[in-house]
């Protein structure tokens, strides 16, 4: 394992039921880096991000055998669940915002972590706010039911309430893919300042290459379960070595 791996992946096998859904899958995720991830839909590019902090237990007869360890721990060994997805947080495509107010969305990590000073809540509520690149637009209305604002904002405030609770892996699961690109822009910048952090890391599933060029370090291509390659953007991007991963790169552009 590398010194500076946050995340490593070794063998790991996933079975929704019968379908072998992950194949022998090894990889490493360096700290300080934003990795993508692409392939064609159904390759199991959300079903690797969610075995990364246990997503797939709630799925009935999902099995997963092999190793996947953060900082070093084995995730599937004795680790308390709510810790690790403290750790490790995820945001989705679909928004899903808590039926309370924006501050309370926001708040509610914090607190079942046991911070209970309002002021220090106050101030979790808008650097969260402010790095998901909302904070402008909902600082007048934060009493307010999060469920009354549009669907980007949700998104925003659904980023927001991940990063609330100091994550050191963020996954995003096409979480900006439905915001307009100058959002989404905004977010990402955001976010590369973020993972200048010691020991975080980023992990983005992005249909939009430009995106992936200009932001991301590192991209993994996954195809029917399997990792087929991985290199920094300009190598995927540019000069890919397998034959589908051109196919790929040519049908998106
Ligand atoms: N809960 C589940 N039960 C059974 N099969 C599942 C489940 N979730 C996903 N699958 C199957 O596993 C495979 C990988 O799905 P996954 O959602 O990881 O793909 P994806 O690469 O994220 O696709 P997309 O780009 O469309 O989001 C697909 O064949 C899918 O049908
Ligand atoms: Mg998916």
């Amino acid at each position: 394992m590398s010194e500076n791996a946050k995340i490593t992946v070794e063998n790991m096998n996933l079975y929704y039921g019968k379908f072998h859904a992950l194949k022998n899958i090894n990889m490493e995720i360096p700290e300080k880096e934003i990795t993508a991830f692409i392939g064609p839909s159904g390759c199991g590019k959300s079903t690797l991000l969610k075995s990364l902090n246990r997503m797939n237990d709630l799925v009935e007869g999902c099995v997963i055998t092999g190793k996947v360890q953060l900082d070093g721990e084995d995730i599937y060994g004795d680790m308390d669940v709510n810790l690790l997805r403290k750790r490790v947080g995820m945001v989705f495509q679909k928004p899903n915002p808590f039926p309370m107010s924006i501050y309370d969305n926001i708040a509610y990590g914090p607190r079942t972590h046991g911070i209970r000073s309002k002021a220090k809540l106050d101030d979790i509520v808008e650097k969260s706010l402010r790095d998901a690149a909302i904070w402008e637009e909902v600082k007048d209305r934060l009493k307010k039911s999060a469920l009354g604002m549009s669907g980007g904002q949700q998104q925003r405030l659904c980023i927001a309430r991940a990063l609330a609770v100091e994550p050191s892996v963020l996954i995003c699961d096409e979480a900006t893919s439905a915001l307009d690109v100058t959002v989404q822009k905004q977010i990402l910048k955001l976010l590369m300042e973020l993972k200048q952090k010691e020991n975080f890391s980023f992990l983005l599933i992005c249909h939009d290459l430009a995106l992936v060029q200009a932001f991301c370090d590192r991209v993994l291509v996954l195809y029917h379960g399997e990792t087929v390659e991985s290199g920094t953007p300009d190598e995927i991007i540019n000069h890919p070595k397998m034959d589908y991963t051109k196919k790929l790169i040519d049908s998106v552009l």
